[in-house]
């Protein structure tokens, strides 16, 4: 946010963004999560980042905190201040102040996804409208690009029955994934359930278009070469 900030080493400047806000803050996600994120975006390097749902702005703060010591990326955020009547909160004014790149989109979620263009974004939290998430989750997945990383939070709660249910679903889906809703401590709150998703890369794939091609000499081009071999031959 300022120099003297940038020349702490990056732990100590995530550390400093995490004490920002109470860490029983009960809106925003557990410190151990926040860090996890963070990390993630750290080791990811993405371009694109989507966070839906800005809320306390503790995960926001650490996430851009991350993408500046990256050197690269950037960060939208969506938010229609649902959970404050609708209006801007000053924490949220402040924090774009002291953030000009930081690309804040006012709007509900669902109608930002159904406008985003597919493979947009290369790292997607998901920590906004808890009880639509699940059937939004569809456009969530195609905005997100081959390679992504995806997180989502509150897949545990009791509450949020049909977030809970995201799991299982990825795995039908057939995307790699880890559930962290582990608890130590009494004082923590990460049995609210993180879900860490990616999104495999077709680059994995690079040798279909050489089978495919392959496949179209062997099926298509070959036999009908063939005829005209076997009249060569007769005459
Ligand atoms: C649980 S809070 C996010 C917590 C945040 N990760 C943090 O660290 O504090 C959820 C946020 O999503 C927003 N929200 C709820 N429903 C939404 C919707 N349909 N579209 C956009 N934002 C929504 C709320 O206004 C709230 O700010």
């Amino acid at each position: 946010m300022n120099s003297d900030n940038d020349k702490q080493p990056v732990g100590a400047r995530l550390t400093a963004a995490l004490a920002q806000f109470p860490s029983q803050n009960s809106q925003a996600l557990d410190y151990a999560h926040a860090h996890l994120i963070a990390g993630l975006v750290l080791a990811h390097k993405p371009l694109e980042v989507l966070e839906l749902g800005v809320g306390s702005a503790y995960l926001t703060s650490v996430v851009l905190e991350a993408l500046r010591e990256n050197g690269r990326g950037r960060l939208t955020s969506v938010d229609n201040f649902f959970d404050w009547n609708g209006k801007k909160p000053f924490h949220i004014t402040y924090l774009q102040e002291n953030n000009p790149d930081w690309n804040l989109i006012v709007e509900d979620e669902s109608i930002f996804l159904q406008r985003s263009p597919s493979e947009a974004f290369t790292f997607i939290i998901s920590d906004g409208d808890h009880t639509r998430g699940y059937q939004t989750a569809p456009d969530l997945f195609r905005t997100a690009a081959p390679g992504s990383v995806l997180v989502f939070h509150d897949t545990s709660s009791e509450i949020f029955r049909l977030l809970a249910r995201l799991p299982k679903r990825c795995r039908q889906l057939g995307f790699d994934n880890f559930h962290f809703n582990s608890k130590s401590k009494p004082e923590e709150n990460t049995d609210r359930g993180l879900l860490v998703v990616g999104k495999q890369d077709r680059r994995r794939f690079s040798l279909d278009p050489i089978v495919r091609l392959y496949l179209f000499w062997r099926d298509k081009l070959r036999p009908l070469l063939k005829p005209s071999n076997r009249l060569n031959c007769q005459n």
